[in-house]
């Protein structure tokens, strides 16, 4: 069944480049980005492998683990990490899963049988520490993803979790929010102290919440 945000994500046990894992246990406490890519050896998914080894460091800042995915086996993906460091610059520092039998795949409905026959489509999920799915994405084989733009939505998710606000179009760290719409002016006038500016009554901004 297809998987929506607020569901719980599915938990598996799977092998990995870095051995066994039981994934809601290996996700603890933390938020996780689960992503697929088609196949191993495969020139986009190369270059992508080797930039989310590359930004590893602003997912770890974020309290996030990454994770990826492919219905190749482990030994493949260990031999194709030479490659994409010697292309890349950066050899994948997280596991892979090494999804043969589909198990995951199927799980979170990673294959799209019009799009690409019996390989996984570019898929990423957003789970946050209570394990539900926050955010997901689904491109096609030819298109890679943007992954900052991950980060740039985990900031958003992490921030909105915590603070009565929503962010606007294309906002990055440090800009100003909107206050939801489910808050009252009295309510907001206690959450947010200092005031907001209203630009319509449903459009009020204020400063990024600390
Ligand atoms: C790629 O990663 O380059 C790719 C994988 C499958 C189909 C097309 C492109």
């Amino acid at each position: 069944m297809a998987i929506r945000l607020g569901d719980t994500a599915p938990d598996f046990t799977a092998e990995t480049t870095e051995g066994t894992i039981r994934f809601h246990e290996w996700i603890g406490n933390n938020w996780c980005v689960l992503f697929s890519h088609p196949k191993d050896f495969t020139p986009v998914c190369t270059t992508e492998l080797g930039y989310m080894a590359k930004i590893k460091p602003e997912f770890e800042k974020r309290g996030v683990k990454i994770i990826g995915l492919s219905v190749d086996p482990v030994g493949s993906h260990k031999e194709w990490s030479n490659d994409i460091k010697e292309t890349q610059g950066y050899a994948p520092n997280y596991p892979l899963i090494a999804d043969s039998d589909r198990k995951v795949a199927t799980l979170y409905d990673m294959i799209h049988p019009n799009a690409l026959d019996s390989l996984t489509v570019r898929s990423v999920f957003v789970i946050g520490p209570d394990k539900k799915v926050k955010l997901m994405l689904t491109y096609p084989a030819s298109t890679g993803r943007n992954f900052d733009e991950i980060l740039r939505a985990v900031d958003s998710l992490q921030l909105t979790a915590k603070h009565s606000v929503a962010t606007p179009v294309n906002w990055k760290q440090g800009e100003d929010c909107i206050i939801v719409p489910s808050l009252s002016d009295a309510d907001a006038k206690q959450k947010f102290p200092s005031g907001w500016k209203a630009l319509k009554p449903y459009l009020r901004l204020v400063p990024q919440p600390k």
